[in-house]
């Protein structure tokens, strides 16, 4: 890649000595840093333990060996119970648009300012040392500084959620966590136990809906949306209320993988989407948002064709259009993974006075959770002093105590009221966060499901029915191949009933690809409405035409024309896009003698890391590269992934010939060079169904 990555100072104290076991000694010189225990001692020797006699048995006064061994042996702490593979960056929100009229809130009302944040991406059903591209929701968490507190606005890619109580929780990821008696499948909701509860409960339809489609595979983190999900209310200067939903729109525009593609990916790079960030942060080019909102009153939202309390519904943009207000960047990846990315702790409830809660009953869940499943990861009431959590405005309380506590509070009055000390800090009516004043139904108290929540048919039907053709393809072949690892016939059956009620032509494509009948409709609980259809909803329909933040890759090898290479870095790099370059080798001499370090060589940097291809090889070198598996799986997949391909002569002769790669519109010679940069902006989908058994 166009960027040295390579941190390593030869200059800097890098002598080594050897002891008399041939160990390696590298001894602090000059002004080196001298190790030392955790509490301050300066260590001699780092390779061995205090020994009774050269080869007699360690003794157990080695302060120094028990302090570092004990710590290594405490490193891990519990991984989160869900969203546990993560990467973040920080970076900065700046406000474009006040919302002044809706809120008090300083982070949502000064324009122009910018404010650090924090954000933390991530899967849902994975452990923390899963791959980077299962088929799954995405965690999309920003913890903002204000100076009014932390906001954190834990939101997911997709605009709903599966379920609409939080009691619902535990169950779901019960369901598609791996199966209690086997341990598996690992990040995959492909099993019998999710596909069981999800067909037992319609709520889900429509979240299960957005995770067969490509929302499910986003192409990097810096292309996918965030949604907030639930309703929010913004508070203003006189106490009224407006509600909001908060969207989080890419620049670089919404794109997904092929699950093909996606498959593949976790094999040759389980951290494909963490090394993109990392790589893209690197080479400053800086993954970047717009944040929206959708701003509506209690008496629009009557109006809707659902509940907006109910988080399996979105709200069209064409009923409430998003305004954007602010952008967010991302321009620097953490220090240190653990003490950043690991410690971090969002929680829905950290909101600063001027943004306030709905009764939506999954998030009055959520607004506990967080807190308590935090107490249990990271060991102590403490860790809000952790400088990840900490605010980076004034705060001060009368907490005190507890484990890993760091603040020394220097007073004898810790509680409230008291005389004793005036420095303490003191409630703020006028500055203080507000609950609204909501006025309450004359309900009755009970466990109950609102009637307005029992439409799960309408807005699944609205969504299959608003994707292009080539989406429709992807989500029936993705229910297929889910479906057909279910086990269990009167599962599989039971999902068919629903996808009766979503769309029959959706229902009939995934029970002829099944080899199954089609069984009677599910009960539908509420009548269901053919909504109006959303263009916004699409992801290939509204894939931008643009190489920012995507990758080239360009196949090169001995002899190679040195200034063909520059001419296709040059014009790919010029349009935003960043390249790589795959060889045979990890070096290669050019045509000009030129000898230049490949990122990958062909076998460890196949086509999926790319957007599109480039090969310039001499016949010598193709001829030998004809006979290698991974070369010609490097063309034929970035065929069957409907990419543009840009071939030199040698390439025609020896490769592509031997290969099903047919000429069309996307498979250029390396003279049309102008064509193949327009086409490496998107995927020809009309080669799709000529490859690939789509249901
Ligand atoms: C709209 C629905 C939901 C969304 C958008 C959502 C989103 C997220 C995200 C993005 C994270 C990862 C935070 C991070 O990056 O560290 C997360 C973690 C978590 N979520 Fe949710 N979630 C939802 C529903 C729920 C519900 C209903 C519960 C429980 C009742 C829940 C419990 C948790 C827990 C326990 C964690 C782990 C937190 C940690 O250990 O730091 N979530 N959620």
């Amino acid at each position: 890649m166009k960027k040295n990555l390579d941190h390593n100072d030869p200059a800097k104290n890098m002598n080594t000595k050897r002891g008399n076991g041939g160990e390696p000694h590298q001894r602090a010189e000059g002004d080196t840093q001298v190790l030392t225990t955790q509490q301050g001692v300066p260590i001699s020797d780092n390779q061995n333990s205090l020994k009774a006699g050269d080869r007699g048995p360690t003794l157990l006064e080695d302060f120094a060996l028990r302090e570092k061994i004990t710590h290594f042996d405490h490193e891990r702490i519990p991984e989160r119970v869900v969203h546990a593979r993560g990467s973040a960056a920080h970076g900065y929100f700046e406000l474009t648009e006040s919302l002044a009229e809706y809120t008090t809130a300083n982070i949502l009302t000064e324009t122009g300012k910018q404010t650090p944040v924090f954000t933390r991406f991530s899967t849902v059903a994975g452990n923390k040392g899963s791959k980077d591209t299962p088929r799954d929701v995405r965690g999309f968490s920003t913890k903002f500084y204000t100076d009014e507190g932390n906001w954190d606005l834990v939101a997911n890619n997709m605009p709903i959620f599966f379920i609409q109580d939080a009691i619902k929780f535990p169950d779901l990821i019960h369901a598609v966590k791996p199966e209690p008696d086997r341990g598996f499948p690992q990040a995959a909701s492909a099993h019998d136990t999710f596909w069981d509860f999800v067909s037992l409960t319609p709520e889900t339809m429509h979240n299960v809906i957005w995770l067969m489609s490509d929302r499910a595979l986003p192409r990097s983190f810096s292309m996918m949306e965030g949604f907030s999900i639930h309703s929010f209310r913004l508070i203003n200067k006189e106490g009224k209320s407006t509600f909001v939903r908060f969207h989080w729109k890419p620049v670089a525009g919404v794109q997904s993988l092929i699950w093909d593609e996606a498959v593949k990916i976790s094999g040759a790079d389980p951290d494909y989407n963490r090394r993109d960030l990392f790589e893209a942060i690197e080479a400053g080019d800086y993954p970047e948002w717009h944040l929206g909102v959708q701003l509506f009153t209690e008496e629009e939202a009557d109006k809707f064709p659902f509940d907006h309390l109910d988080a399996t519904k979105l709200i069209p943009e064409e009923t409430v259009p998003v305004k954007i207000i602010g952008k967010l960047v991302l321009n620097r990846y953490p220090d240190n993974f653990f003490a950043e990315t690991e410690q971090v702790a969002f929680c829905p409830s950290h909101v600063p006075p001027g943004i306030d809660f709905s009764n939506d009953p999954l998030l009055q869940g959520r607004l506990f959770s967080y807190l308590d499943t935090q107490l249990s990861r990271l060991g102590s009431p403490n860790f809000a002093q952790i400088p990840i959590n900490a605010p980076k405005c004034p705060f001060a309380n009368n907490q005190k105590d507890g484990h890993m506590q760091m603040r020394v509070p220097k007073t004898r009055a810790l509680y409230d009221p008291q005389s004793l000390d005036p420095e303490r800090p003191r409630e703020s009516e006028e500055k203080g966060f507000k609950s609204f004043d909501e006025q309450l139904d004359d309900g009755v108290k009970g466990r109950v499901r609102a009637e307005s929540f029992a439409d799960h048919y309408s807005q699944p039907r609205m969504f299959y029915r608003s994707q292009t053709p080539a989406e429709q393809a992807h989500i029936a072949t993705a229910y297929t191949f889910e479906l057909s690892k279910v086990d269990t016939p009167h599962v599989r059956t039971r999902m068919l009933s629903h996808l009766r009620q979503i769309d029959e032509e959706l229902a009939n494509r995934v029970a002829k690809a099944l080899g199954m009948e089609l069984p009677e409709p599910a009960e539908a609980m509420a009548p269901v409405q053919d909504l109006a259809l959303s263009k916004p909803l699409q992801t290939i329909g509204r894939t931008p035409k643009t190489l920012q933040g995507r990758m080239i890759g360009i196949l090169v090898a001995e002899g190679s024309n040195h200034s063909e290479i520059k001419k296709f870095e040059e014009a790919a790099m010029k349009e935003g896009a960043r390249v790589k370059i795959v060889a045979p080798n990890k070096e290669v001499a050019l045509d000009d003698g030129t000898r230049i370090q490949a990122d990958e060589r062909v076998s460890g940097g196949p086509s999926v890391f790319f957007d599109a291809v480039v090969s310039i090889i001499m016949p010598d070198q193709a001829k030998k590269m004809a006979k290698d598996s991974a070369t010609l799986d490097w063309f034929n997949d970035a065929y069957v992934h409907c990419k543009a391909i840009a071939y030199c002569g040698a390439t025609d002769e020896f490769i592509l010939s031997k290969l099903p790669v047919k000429k069309d519109a996307f498979v250029t010679p390396l003279a049309e060079i102008d064509s193949f940069i327009d086409n490496a902006k998107q995927r020809l989908w009309e080669r799709e169904p000529k490859v690939r058994d789509l249901a």
